[in-house]
C-alpha cells in the first residue's frame, strides 16, 4: 500500500460517498488520497463536485455498439493508469464484468444500501418498506463476480420509523454510509483488513460475518 494510499472512486450519481471519503482524507482521518474519479455518466453530479475540489475526474461512457467487456477494459485501463491501491465503487450503477473484478480482486470494494445478503440489486429502500421490515442498513463488501454477493466487511443498521418513506430512509442510510465507507478504507490502509483466499481477514482473523454497527438516527 502506498503512503498515503491511492484511491480511485467510481461513481454514476451524486457522489455523496465520494465527498465523504475525500473529506476524511482532507481532515487527516484517512491516510489516503483520491487520485481519480471515474464515471460511466458524463452528467453525473459527482464528477462536477470532484472537479470543484480539484480532483482528477474522467467520464468514460459506453460508446454506441461497445460491448460491456470492451467498456470495462477501457475503465480498467483508466483505473490502472492511476495506480490505485484500492478501487471504491460508490454508487457505480453498471455491472462490472468478470475480467474487471478479477484484475482488482481484493482491492475492489462496494457500498450497497441494504443489509446484505438481504435486498441485492435496485430499489432497496422501497423493497424494505414494502416488506414491512423493522431494520434497514448499508453494507461495505469486497466485490466478487457474484453481484452484491462478495464478502461483507462492515454493516450499518438503523431502525425503520413508522413515518419513514423511501426518501427519509435513503437519507438516513446515506448518513451511515458516509461513516462506514471511510472506516473500512481506513482498516485497509492501516493493514487491519486484508483479503486472503476469497475471505476478508480483520486483525488476523477470518471475518465470517460482517462487523455490525448500530446507528441511532
Ligand atoms: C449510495 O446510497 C449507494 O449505497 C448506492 O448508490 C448511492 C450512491 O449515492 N449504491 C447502489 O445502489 C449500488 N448497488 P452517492 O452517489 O451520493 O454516493
Amino acid at each position: 500500500m502506498s503512503s498515503p494510499a491511492r484511491l480511485v472512486v467510481m461513481i454514476s450519481g451524486a457522489g455523496s460517498n465520494l465527498l465523504a471519503l475525500d473529506d476524511a482524507c482532507r481532515r487527516g482521518d484517512l491516510p489516503a488520497q483520491i487520485v481519480g474519479v471515474l464515471s460511466d455518466r458524463p452528467a453525473a453530479l459527482g464528477l462536477e463536485r470532484a472537479r470543484a475540489r480539484g480532483l482528477h475526474a474522467e467520464a468514460l461512457p459506453i460508446a454506441p455498439g461497445e460491448s460491456r467487456g470492451a467498456h470495462d477494459a477501457r475503465l480498467l485501463a483508466a483505473a490502472s493508469r492511476l495506480q490505485p491501491d484500492l478501487v471504491l465503487l460508490a454508487g457505480y450503477m453498471r455491472i462490472l464484468d468478470v475480467a474487471f473484478v478479477h484484475a482488482l480482486q481484493g482491492r475492489l470494494l462496494n457500498i450497497h444500501p441494504s443489509l446484505l445478503p438481504r435486498y441485492k440489486g435496485l430499489h432497496t429502500h422501497r423493497r424494505v418498506l414494502e416488506a414491512g421490515d423493522d431494520v434497514h442498513g448499508a453494507t461495505v463488501h469486497f466485490v466478487t463476480p457474484d453481484l452484491d454477493g462478495g464478502p461483507p466487511v462492515l454493516q450499518a443498521r438503523i431502525k425503520i420509523k413508522p413515518s419513514d418513506d423511501e426518501s427519509t430512509l435513503a437519507a438516513r442510510i446515506q448518513r451511515c454510509e458516509h461513516v462506514i465507507y471511510p472506516t473500512v478504507v481506513k482498516w485497509c490502509t492501516s493493514g487491519r483488513l486484508r483479503y486472503h483466499e476469497g475471505k476478508p481477514m480483520l486483525d488476523g482473523r477470518s471475518l465470517e460475518t460482517p462487523v455490525l454497527q448500530d446507528f441511532d438516527l
